[in-house]
């Protein structure tokens, strides 16, 4: 708890300069920058070599901080009530008065925001008074890092800082919905959109074809741990490391799995280990199992999906 407080002096210190920290969420761990600040945000594109067309997530303490920047509207107000602080991003038109850098949003009049759940990190945003910028903490088209070693397995000492805060609760990135206009999902995330249609009383769905325009940095190949990877797999080769949803009785050096007991949320929770996992074991290919394609299971089949693409 004291190291806790320390760790996020140091790392408010350091912000406060206009350097890059890493720090943890409930989804996967950010690299932060202070979003008002051209320096900062400039600094988040080197380190991750991120294009500069793709822009951030900014992440907020609370309401009266985001009303600063962005305008908002019913839809926002119903979603934020409901499931703020949580994994879902938001996309929300920027107000001309805002203090956002415009590197962050590359010049466009939209801008995302967050406000991550995780208590080490809410200390902190609490104690700045600047929202922070921050995308995934991995090298541009790599797997998202959900621990500290992860980012450092991503970056080495080209970080000033990492804040600690164990490994992340879910594990996949934020669900990100625009509400500019007609509510629409941008991304499939950490959060079942279906909660999001209960609140607003809609059907909404992803749909990948669609949104090709509306999000630039929706690669469609992306979180790939660097080799091949074959889905729906019912045997995999002799060469090939194996994913399975779940435990089976015979042991294999090669099989990892994603759940002990099919639970979807679970299986979230351990794909990017796994994936890192099996990258850092040097095997050459991945197999993977059918995964379910319901509930988070989407999600995963998403990032698997992007993953295959070379
Ligand atoms: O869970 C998360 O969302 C994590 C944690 C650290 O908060 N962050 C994250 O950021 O996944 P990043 O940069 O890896 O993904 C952000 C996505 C990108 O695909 C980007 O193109 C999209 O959000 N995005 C950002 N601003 C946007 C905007 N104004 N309109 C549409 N898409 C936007
Ligand atoms: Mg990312």
């Amino acid at each position: 708890m004291k190291k806790d407080l320390s760790n996020i002096k140091k790392s408010k210190l350091l912000l406060d300069k206009n350097h890059c920290v890493a720090i943890p969420t409930e989804t996967v761990y950010g690299l932060a920058g202070n979003a008002y600040s051209d320096k900062a945000s400039l600094k988040i594109f080197k380190l991750k070599k991120r294009p500069k067309f793709n822009p951030l997530i900014v992440h907020y303490f609370k309401l009266q901080d985001l009303i600063v920047d962005c305008e908002i509207n019913t839809n926002f107000k119903k979603l934020y009530k409901k499931f703020c602080p949580g994994p879902l991003t938001f996309i929300l038109k920027l107000k001309k008065t805002s203090k956002i850098s415009k590197h962050v949003t590359n010049g466009m009049n939209t801008l995302a925001v967050r406000f991550p759940k995780h208590p080490i990190t809410r200390k902190l945003l609490k104690s700045l008074n600047y929202p922070l910028a921050a995308p995934s903490a991995n090298i541009y088209s790599r797997i998202s890092p959900v621990s500290k070693l992860d980012v450092k397995d991503e970056f080495g000492k080209k970080i000033k800082f990492i804040l600690d805060g164990g490994t992340s609760k879910i594990g996949l990135e934020s669900t990100i919905i625009s509400l500019v206009n007609k509510p629409r999902i941008l991304r499939l995330g950490g959060f079942e959109i279906s909660k999001i249609n209960k609140v607003l009383k809609t059907k909404l769905k992803y749909s990948e074809k669609k949104n090709k325009i509306q999000v630039p940095g929706q690669l469609r190949f992306h979180y790939s741990p660097g080799i091949p990877i074959r889905l729906n797999v019912k045997k995999p080769l002799s060469d090939e490391a194996f994913i399975l949803i779940q435990k089976r009785k015979n042991f294999d050096k090669k099989y990892f799995y994603l759940t002990k007991n099919n639970n979807l949320n679970e299986a979230g929770k351990n794909l990017y280990k796994i994936l890192r996992k099996i990258k850092n074991l040097k095997f050459k290919k991945i197999a993977v199992e059918k995964i379910p394609n319901y509930g988070l299971g989407l999600t995963i089949n998403d990032r698997l999906k992007r993953a295959s693409k070379r």
